[in-house]
């Protein structure tokens, strides 16, 4: 972490959105929940109703027997459609391989699903989506087929070149027989994206602030999150929302742990993450840059958002 934050905040413009993980300690991951139920917040709710209506289906086509999930978070509802069209399919039987950096996240989920699951067996994993994925992807031929399930438009936070970087590892780490199915959120109209991440309750400024809080606990920084203003406009060259945090004034911040001090002039601004948008047909290229192949793509009436259906070159 400390290389990263190092790299991110001597960078110019300052940038931490490469290493968004950071967002999420306990606190950034209970905001973030507080954010797939804000009413500006429409990517949840699609993303739901899609696989309300089509998780059967995708059950069926892949004729997967495991969920594997990566950046699982609070494993909702979402989680649940895919597990009973798995488990409906399998004489009631379902295995669930979750992955998040957030240990909080995924030890109370887990806990809750098996309580409600009685056919269920969870191997979890605390850790890095962006690290060696064997472990989670165990390459034996024995195992049945696996569903590996990217939900959310977390790939839009990924920049350009780790997304490619991650979809080429896990195209290499799919067996023939499994599928992969992943969340985008798609380009619309700017007021609709830019209220989603400027919602007027205020928890994603809260949620974006939060970094400078995981900073201050993990390396020793003396970040003052009132003097930050949360930005989140769309850039529409980019096709992505970006969140910044900038200065109301000129600071020196000391962040112990690096032996730096960082200074901010009034108005200047730091990258913390990226949110980018897809048509169809660039995220179907993403999937075919990475050598993988496109077998379906699902969306909701309003094409608000998409659902990927891959499988392995
Ligand atoms: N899949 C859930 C949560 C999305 S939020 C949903 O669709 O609602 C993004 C999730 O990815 C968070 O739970 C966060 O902790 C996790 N995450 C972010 N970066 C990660 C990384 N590098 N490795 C593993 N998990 C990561
Ligand atoms: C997890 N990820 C897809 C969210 C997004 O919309 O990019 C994170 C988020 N950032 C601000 N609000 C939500």
């Amino acid at each position: 972490m400390a290389e990263d934050i190092r790299r991110g905040l001597t960078s110019t413009p300052k940038d931490l959105s490469p290493w968004p993980k950071y967002l999420y300690d306990g606190e950034g991951s209970r905001l973030f929940e507080e954010i797939t139920r804000l009413p500006e917040y429409y990517q949840t709710r699609t993303e739901t109703s899609i696989l309300r209506r089509r998780a059967e289906e995708i059950a069926a086509r892949t004729g997967c027997e495991e969920l594997v999930e990566l950046g699982s978070g609070a494993a909702g509802e979402k989680t649940r459609l895919l597990l009973d069209a798995l488990a409906a399919r399998n004489g009631g039987r379902v295995r669930y391989a979750p992955l998040d950096v957030s240990g909080s996240a995924l030890r109370k989920s887990g806990e809750r699903l098996l309580r409600e699951y009685p056919g269920l067996s969870i191997r979890g994993f605390v850790g890095d989506f962006e690290g060696p994925l064997g472990g989670l992807l165990v390459d034996d031929p024995g195992t049945p087929p696996r569903l590996v399930a990217f939900l959310g438009g977390t790939i839009g936070n990924f920049t350009p070149r780790r997304r490619l970087r991650f979809l080429r590892g896990l195209a290499a780490g799919l067996r023939p027989g499994d599928a992969l199915l992943v969340g985008v959120d798609l380009v619309k109209d700017v007021e609709t994206l830019e209220a989603a991440y400027n919602d007027r309750a205020g928890v994603t400024a809260r949620f974006n602030r939060n970094l400078l809080r995981v900073i201050n606990a993990r390396l020793g920084g003396r970040f003052d999150p009132r003097l930050f203003e949360h930005r989140a406009p769309y850039v529409a060259g980019k096709s992505r929302v970006e969140m910044w945090l900038v200065s109301r004034a000129a600071q020196r911040v000391p962040v112990e742990s690096l032996g730096i001090s960082v200074s901010f002039a009034p108005g200047e601004g730091m990258r913390t993450e990226i949110s980018t948008k897809f048509t169809p047909v660039s995220a179907r290229r993403m999937l075919e840059e990475a050598g993988l192949r496109a077998a379906g793509f699902y969306t909701d009436e309003d094409r608000l958002f998409g659902l990927l259906l891959a499988t392995p070159p």
